[in-house]
């Protein structure tokens, strides 16, 4: 065991072995996956669910009658269904949008409640932490009806500067705040904010992308309105995402975009759109995504949200200590040092080395992290950075894995500093 390396009680060994693309060798090593943040691995029981759907019960959803039809419609529905117990909808499956990642989950947002409910005199407020998938949409949403978008500002410590709150808020209908920022890790004081935001009468939209699958989230006792996420950042396929939102907001909200399944009726005149969620839903929906996002759910229900926070934190505060402990401040952490109020995203500035340099030498280690602007450029130009190299944590993450992220960028150091 490396100096300073402690044991988490959770089982990560277990989850590993569920994880295929664990096995992979990358450069003669074994792989280091720590590219949670940007995409999650998938579980066998993932990649099983979708496979067994594909090979015996896949056809269209809501049209056929057949046994197979109803089969898949039956997956599709009981999908959603599981999405709204995971995070506790009221509401259940009649709130549960699926879209296809959380950026277009934005989109109908801005595009449809926003475009309906929001014009010129109202104000967006977001924080100067979100990544472009809750800005540009409200910027597209500005260009259209004229609503400011007002940013929280971030301070020195990369938390959120709460100093003019009251001020901020003034004329605000809605309050979109990133559950925690994936460059800096820090998570927001969700609840405390929304009953802020409630006060003087505005809704609150959370982006869950860092959030959910790495804890409990819960969106009854978070006391929000929308929910935006991401199947595939939280052990589930790609082209899957949901917009959660309350019955009552989503029966206002009026379709999103236009085609088959999202009508009640068409005539040669116009079109009446259909009632519930399907409105929302255009076209072949993603149906193999909604089995495997629901096996997804299904894993991580079976470790236990509680537990999967409590390992991440574990990793997320040895890696903190231990990139002190070895690099001596020439490996700069942008994010808190401490574990309150953050999460396990890890963005780092090593002294006088280009973060993609940084991530070509960890290649090498077969250490996976995303350099880059983390599709956050205000952010990183609040605090005058062009990019930073982020390793991020999942359920399958061990201290192994920050063992050799720490030996690769010592490497990186030797080769450039
Ligand atoms: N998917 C983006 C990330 O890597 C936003 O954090």
């Amino acid at each position: 065991m490396a100096p300073g390396q402690r044991v988490s009680s959770f089982n990560a060994r277990r989850v590993r072995a569920d994880i295929p693309q664990l096995t992979r060798r990358i450069n003669g090593r074994p792989i280091t996956y720590l590219d949670s943040g940007a995409s999650s691995l998938q579980t066998h029981s993932v990649i099983d669910a979708m496979s067994r759907y594909y090979e015996l019960r896949h056809a269209n959803v809501h049209r056929g009658v057949y046994q197979t039809a109803n089969e898949a419609t039956d997956a599709y529905e009981g999908s959603r269904a599981a999405v709204a117990r995971f995070i506790n909808a009221p509401g259940e499956e009649s709130e549960v949008v699926f879209t296809k990642n959380t950026t277009e989950s934005f989109n109908l947002l801005a595009k449809v409640w926003g475009a309906t409910n929001l014009g010129a005199g109202d104000v967006v407020l977001i924080t100067q932490m979100e990544h472009h998938a809750n800005i540009v949409p409200w910027f597209q949403l500005r260009e259209a009806t004229g609503v400011e978008v007002r940013f929280i500002p971030v301070g020195d410590d990369y938390r959120l500067d709460l100093t003019n709150l009251d001020e901020l808020l003034r004329d605000v209908k809605l309050l979109s705040i990133t559950g925690m920022s994936n460059v800096l890790g820090t998570k927001n004081r969700v609840h405390d904010l929304a009953a802020i935001a409630h006060s003087v009468g505005a809704l609150v939209a959370v982006d869950g992308a860092q959030m959910v699958g790495h804890g409990p989230v819960d969106v009854t006792a978070l006391d929000i309105d929308f929910l935006a996420f991401s199947g595939h950042k939280m052990l589930g396929p790609t082209g899957i995402g949901v917009l959660w939102t309350r019955e009552s907001v989503l029966d206002t909200m009026g379709p999103f975009m236009g085609g088959g399944g999202m009508i009640a009726d068409v005539t040669l005149d116009g079109f009446t759109p259909a009632k519930g969620v399907a409105r929302f839903e255009a076209g072949t929906p993603p149906i193999a995504e909604a089995v495997g996002l629901h096996a997804a759910v299904r894993y991580l229900e079976g470790l236990g949200m509680d537990h999967v926070a409590a390992h991440e934190r574990y990793l997320t505060e040895d890696a903190l200590r231990r990139l002190d402990l070895t690099f001596d401040g020439r490996v700069r952490v942008i994010g808190p040092l401490d574990v309150i109020d953050r999460g396990g995203v890890i963005s780092l500035d090593v002294e006088g080395v280009h973060p993609h340099d940084v991530a070509q030498v960890l290649d090498q280690f077969g250490v996976c992290v995303r350099p880059g602007h983390h599709c956050a450029k205000p952010l990183m130009r609040r605090f005058n950075l062009a990019a930073t190299a982020r390793a991020s944590f999942g359920p399958y993450s061990n201290t192994a894995d920050t063992t050799v992220l720490l030996e690769a960028l010592e490497h990186a150091l030797k080769m450039f500093g």
